[in-house]
């Protein structure tokens, strides 16, 4: 079965024209997929109309079978704001990220046991008592990435995953992206990234899916890139013996 499937969706923001429209595309369980486009295409906005934040304008998306109904949380899916501050919100990291799994109804030893294991995998641990309000900038962003993991879910959107984040951080951030099971759909200007962990990759721009397919071909295809105001990531930017021979879509 599909983990996520739109069809012919509308997303906008209400009293304003949709940013996108008839969006159809599917995503199978344990997919990994990037989600590129410039800045404004839509991409928040599509993670908050799955996310059921924001009503779909026209159109329906669909997770594991179930339409997505605004207001109506779904616990297979889970959102990484792309601004830490937009998400956290209790007194202290271990509240925040016990938050969702509490409200699940889970019994506190398991509150307790996944708690612990999302701070684990994302370098927080030591960290439970601190307010989430005096965590750095990257630890917000690991913070949001807990408050995902925590609750196990089919489905995580990560909304700029790697902003914020230092090398050390990133990697380990990679490393744990690319060991999941669940499916991901992974907003990100850092095509590197998207590369490493996402083998499909959907070029949203103007309103609408310009490019669905493999991540080196859409990726590496220098005139759909530069058209969408992209640059081909430097990994798949063809290097001479001398030295670099990048094709510069940009003065
Ligand atoms: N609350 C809102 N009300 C009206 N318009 C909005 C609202 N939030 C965003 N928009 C507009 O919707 C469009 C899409 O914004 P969105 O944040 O989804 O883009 P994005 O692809 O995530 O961009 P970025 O790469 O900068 O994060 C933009 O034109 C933005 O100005
Ligand atoms: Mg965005």
């Amino acid at each position: 079965m599909n983990v996520l499937a739109l069809h012919k969706l509308s997303v906008g923001h209400p009293g304003h024209p949709p940013v996108l429209s008839g969006l159809s595309m599917q995503m199978r369980a344990g997919e990994h997929v990037g989600l590129v486009g410039p800045n404004g295409a839509g991409k928040t906005s599509l993670f908050h109309t799955i996310a059921a934040v924001l009503p779909a304008q026209a159109g329906s998306a669909e997770v594991r079978g179930r339409a997505v109904r605004a207001g109506h949380f779904d616990t297979d899916i889970a959102l990484v704001f792309q601004q830490a501050e937009d998400q956290l919100f209790c007194p202290t990291l271990f509240e925040d990220v016990a938050f969702g799994p509490r409200n699940m109804g889970l019994p506190e030893p398991e509150v307790q046991a996944r708690v612990a294991q999302a701070l684990a995998a994302c370098g927080l641990t030591g960290l439970e008592d601190r307010p989430v309000h005096h965590l750095s900038g990257g630890e917000k962003r690991r913070a949001c990435i807990a408050g995902a993991l925590v609750m196990q879910p089919a489905l995580m959107l990560l909304d700029e995953p790697s902003a914020a984040l230092d090398l050390r951080n990133r990697r380990r951030l990679i490393a744990l992206l690319a060991g999941m099971d669940q499916a991901l759909l992974i907003a990100s200007h850092d095509l590197e990234l998207v590369l490493e962990l996402c083998p499909r990759v959907v070029l949203i721009d103007e309103g609408r899916i310009c490019a669905d397919g493999p991540a080196r071909a859409v990726l590496g295809d220098t005139a759909l890139m530069a058209a969408h105001g992209q640059e081909v990531p430097h990994s798949l930017t063809p290097h001479d013996g001398t030295g670099h021979r990048h094709v510069r879509s940009f003065p």
